[in-house]
């Protein structure tokens, strides 16, 4: 019974697998995606919302930035089904709670996910960006 049970799960998983078409690449999407969405609200003080299109457009980014994590984890895109998912993960969490602050209105709890924000970034960097942590050391940047 079980046997048959995974046999079914296993072909569930080969049927979906067609209907995943990655466009971009890794390094697209942060360029198109976690890189500017993350430093509107990394800097969202700079120019920050007052109108209620400024909070909409806020809630969006913090939504696809979140997404932008999602995307990190298809098929295609992910380098392992282990670490890689727990960093990509690390962003889903950030973007989800910006999102849940952006819904509040609540500046200070947006401002307050800072380090998480950038916490996510830098942990995936180190993990899987080559000369990533060299670099780093050199310039002590982002
Ligand atoms: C799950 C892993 C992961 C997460 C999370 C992640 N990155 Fe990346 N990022 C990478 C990898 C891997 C590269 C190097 C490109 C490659 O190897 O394809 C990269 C490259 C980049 C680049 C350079 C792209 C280029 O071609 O010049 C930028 C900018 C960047 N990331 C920004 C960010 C920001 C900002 C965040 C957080 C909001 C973030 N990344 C989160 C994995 C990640």
């Amino acid at each position: 019974m079980r046997a048959i049970g995974l046999l079914l799960l296993a072909c569930a998983a080969i049927a979906q697998a067609p209907s995943y078409q990655p466009v971009g690449s890794v390094d697209q999407i942060m360029l198109a995606m976690s890189y500017p969405l993350s430093d509107a609200l990394l800097y969202v003080e700079r120019d920050p919302p007052k109108t209620d299109k400024d909070w909409t457009t806020l809630q969006y980014d913090a939504m696809m930035l979140a997404e932008s994590g999602n995307l990190l984890m298809m098929p295609g895109r992910a380098r392992d089904q282990e670490r890689w998912i727990q960093d990509a993960k690390l962003m889903v969490d950030a973007g989800a709670a910006a999102l849940k602050a952006a819904r509040a209105r609540d500046m200070q709890a947006i401002l307050d996910l800072n380090d998480q924000i950038v916490t996510s970034c830098v942990t995936c960097h180190e993990d899987y960006r080559p000369s990533y942590r060299r670099r780093r050391q050199q310039q002590n940047a982002k």
